[in-house]
């Protein structure tokens, strides 16, 4: 079976396409130049995004604002298509041939067509009511077309399923990925099942002719009942603090938005315990004899969400004796002074619990789709292949590692199972899938809007 096959004929039109992401802390837009060969080239654009409009009054403050990356976006680095297009836009309608615009939307979305999905709720620290139950596409084309702007909201893309796609679109050794999965600000898989395996009623217009249907898992939301989760009073801590209570539970145990902040609960209560000296060394044995360790009132550490997971990548990092790289950011990026070197150590203690912990919470996530996938149970030992992308599989060191780790351990996987697993990043993943989304949404459109189509065919999962 082939996972994802998008093959043309030569008049095919591979080529220009916009791609949005929103869903985690920057908004990006790409132009990604589909080159039909299992390669692409890609330009883009990232702003983070302002945390007044991650929980903004209203839907309408935080689209337009993307809406003016866009245009910003393409006056930069395609000003002389842009300007042409658009003129095109005022000619007479067969010669219209807008943008088309593939939109990752990383939220969980009841998606009933190609570039049509209602937001069931927010996850990752967004917050706008207003939205919940809109077509997050209209809701795009509505800014965009307030500004004028030659583009097509053409497909809308969940940032695991483009990862799915680019990894199917950009293997070379024919094996299709059985999964894509990110382990980023939040955490999220899809995967490729079977429609006679799917229970749910399904609304929309889907294509039936394959048998198969692409499903976003939203695995963030696994176990909110905390029947099997592993749970501290720091997990439950955190979870008090966030503005969606209750839900997300899994994603608030294994992704980068919220591990600083376990261990930052986690530090906390550990220097407020009397009777654990951590940052209160007078003259450690290890420190500069004059240093006393001090804790500014003004480090993160003393403030909610004051602390950037991006400390424990350092703190993992560092194997010197002294970790003098991890003393040092505790003072650059957390106004800790002349910590010693038995803070550091406890420091990463923490840090490296709370990081393998979310690694090996991963592996189930992984192992529970490869597992139902049936692959491993097929006589030919062939690869099981899996696309990830997301801040934690690329910068946090060894997670990819721990993630091995445990796989072995797990029943049905074991070392053998493992062995064949391979995870590869799907650099920009979310980007190139989306904007291949948008070149078969093109072809779905009617024929008589855009010649090309008629020379062309595109079959999805065959
Ligand atoms: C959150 C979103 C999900 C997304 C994931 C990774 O879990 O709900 O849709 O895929 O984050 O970005």
């Amino acid at each position: 079976m082939t996972l994802l096959t998008i093959h043309m004929s030569s008049s095919a039109r591979w080529g220009l396409y916009l791609a949005v992401d929103l869903g985690g802390t920057n908004f990006r837009v790409c132009s990604v130049q589909l080159n039909g060969d299992t390669t692409f080239n890609l330009t883009f654009n990232k702003v983070a995004i302002p945390k007044e409009l991650m929980v903004a009054k209203t839907a309408r403050e935080l689209f337009s604002f993307l809406a003016d990356q866009i245009e910003e976006f393409l006056r930069a680095h395609h000003e002389e298509h842009f300007v042409e297009t658009k003129k095109q836009m005022t000619g007479p309608s067969s010669a219209r041939d807008p943008f088309r615009l593939g939109f990752t939307f990383s939220f969980p979305v009841n998606q009933v067509g190609i570039n049509k999905g209602k937001l069931i709720r927010w996850t990752k620290g967004f917050d706008i009511p207003d939205a919940i139950g809109e077509d997050v596409c209209g809701l795009l084309q509505e800014a965009i077309d307030r500004l004028g702007l030659p583009v097509k909201v053409a497909a809308l893309v969940n940032d695991t399923v483009g990862t799915l796609m680019a990894r199917a679109y950009t293997s070379t050794e024919g094996s299709q990925p059985i999964l894509g999965a990110i382990f980023g600000t939040g955490t999220n898989g899809a995967y490729l099942e079977k429609l006679s395996k799917i229970r749910k009623p399904l609304d929309g217009t889907y294509d039936k002719s394959t048998g198969e249907m692409v499903i976003n898992t939203e695995w963030g939301s696994f176990d909110n009942q905390l029947n099997v989760l592993p749970t501290t009073r720091w997990d439950a801590a955190l979870d008090e603090s966030t503005v969606n209570r209750g839900v997300q539970k899994f994603e608030k145990r294994v992704s980068g938005m919220f591990l600083g902040e376990i261990v930052r609960l986690a530090t906390l209560d550990m220097m407020k315990d009397e009777s654990v000296s951590l940052f209160r060394d007078a003259n450690s044995s290890f420190n500069d004899w004059k240093s006393t360790t001090n804790v500014s009132p003004q480090s993160g550490l003393l403030k909610p969400w004051g602390l950037d997971s991006s400390i424990m990548s350092v703190a993992a990092a560092d194997n010197t004796p002294e970790l003098s790289t991890l003393r040092q950011e505790l003072e650059s990026a957390l106004d800790i002074f002349a910590p010693s070197l038995e803070d550091a150590q406890s420091f990463k203690a923490v840090a490296n619990a709370v990081g393998r912990r979310a690694a090996r919470l991963s592996a189930v996530a992984i192992a529970a789709i490869v597992l139902q996938s049936g692959k491993l149970d097929g006589p030919d030992k062939e690869v099981v292949d899996i696309g990830v992308d997301g801040s934690l599989v690329e910068h946090y060191p060894f997670f990819r590692d721990m993630i091995y780790e445990a796989l072995k351990a797990i029943d049905g996987i074991g070392p053998e199972g493992a062995e064949r697993i391979r995870i590869g990043i799907a650099k920009d993943g979310s980007g190139v899938g989306a904007a291949l989304i948008a070149l078969v949404a093109a072809k779905m459109e009617s024929e008589t809007d855009f010649e090309y189509k008629a020379k062309a065919e595109t079959s999805w999962f065959e």
